[in-house]
């Protein structure tokens, strides 16, 4: 779908006093030059006190960061749960229209919207009360068809009950979410096949739907009046923080080298800079394992191909290169304790090496032998 702005906008757009704290103190999430990091939340406060995301509004988040328009008008554009036209007063309802739910039932439910609301989806009803659209999965399946009305799921709906709950909601009361048809969660439609024994112990709703109830937020929007953003690294200062008062002094960022400047400050500078292979130690941590000797270089220029081990990819490979590892001989002569090191080391693969036998594998290649991987493997 496209998503284009409405044709009609605002004049202006301006927080409320209270929102605007809480913007201020929102962005004293993010280190000096990472503003724009806070778009999404102050984006989505914007939605909450208008209702619909108007370009002044979008405009006006963007100055609060220092952004270029565009880069905001993306975001806005970019993601579905900002609307970008006006919605109803009282609520605006997502139909999942996506396989579960269309085999339960969805087109039923989307005729309920076109009969009650609007005969087109992002249409006010006549009455300005109700708007509606057609959404993808909403993660729900087990319960289709289910709508989200406001910040709520309302599942396993017949036609008839959406269109009690749409009355329900017009007459100023806010039905109970969740199932709908006297389910309790998303087990079994004919009961329980497991736990039993944990029914009788169980509360009067599912943990999701008490907590709406306790909250009583299903289509109140956020309007200032909930307790502030509390910001505890704020405490004792005055105006942005540097940091939080425990937390470590951060390295200084450095500018990368040859990338254009960017207004945002996103990408003008790169992650602070640590020896390869060396994560950040807490406080008296010990280092796990002793580092394998490693090669500044492969020998005559030509590594092996280590993509022949089993759970060695193009970007494993990279990075045992990038600590010193380009040969089958080498790794067959790891020890437990080297193991250690490099398991500890392959960031976002950790524990690899033993749980891949690389070290095996690599007996086998280093001896110019075939492995059964190496075998069926196509590089
Ligand atoms: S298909 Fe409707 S919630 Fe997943």
């Amino acid at each position: 779908m496209l998503r284009r702005l409405h044709h009609e906008q605002p004049e202006s757009f301006e927080f409320t006093p209270e929102n605007r704290a809480w913007a201020e103190a929102q962005i004293t999430k993010y280190p000096p030059g990472r503003q724009a990091s806070a778009i999404i939340p102050l984006l989505w406060r914007a939605q909450e006190q208008e209702g619909w995301l108007t370009r002044p509004a979008i405009e006006y988040v963007a100055d609060l960061l220092g952004m270029p328009y565009i880069r905001a008008l993306e975001v806005a554009t970019f993601y579905f749960m900002f609307q970008l036209q006006p919605v109803g007063s009282v609520a605006h309802v997502q139909v999942c229209g996506t396989t579960s739910c269309m085999i339960c039932g969805a087109e039923d439910l989307i005729a309920v919207c076109r009969e009650k609301i609007a005969p087109e989806p992002h249409q006010l009803s006549a009455d300005g009360k109700f708007s509606w659209e057609e959404v993808e999965c909403l993660g729900a399946c087990a319960n289709a068809p289910m709508v989200q009305i406001g910040k709520d799921y309302y599942e396993d709906l017949t036609a008839e009950r959406f269109a009690e709950i749409l009355d329900e909601l017009a007459a100023g009361r806010v039905p109970v979410p969740g199932p709908q048809n006297g389910r309790y969660a998303s087990e079994p439609l004919s009961g329980l096949t497991s736990l039993g024994e944990y029914e009788s112990g169980r509360t009067k709703y599912n943990a999701s739907v008490q907590r709406a109830v306790d909250l009583g937020d299903t289509i109140k929007r956020i309007d200032g009046s909930e307790e502030p953003l509390r910001t505890p690294w704020l405490e004792g200062g005055s105006g942005r923080p540097e940091r939080p008062a425990a937390a470590p002094e951060a390295p200084e960022p450095r500018p990368a080298s040859g990338h254009p400047v960017d207004e945002t400050g996103v990408d003008t500078r790169e992650a602070p800079v640590r020896p390869a292979g060396e994560p950040p130690r807490a406080e008296g941590e010990q280092p796990i394992g002793r580092r394998p000797e490693g090669l500044a270089a492969p020998r005559d220029g030509k590594p092996d191909d280590l993509k022949k081990i089993k759970g060695v990819g193009p970007k494993l490979e990279q990075l045992l290169n990038s600590l010193g590892f380009y040969h089958f001989d080498q790794i067959a002569t790891w020890t437990e304790d080297e193991i250690a090191w490099v398991d500890e080391h392959l960031e976002g693969f950790k524990g690899r090496v033993s749980r891949d036998k690389w070290v095996e594998q690599a007996k086998i290649l280093a001896s110019g032998g075939e492995t059964e991987f190496s075998r069926r493997a196509k590089y």
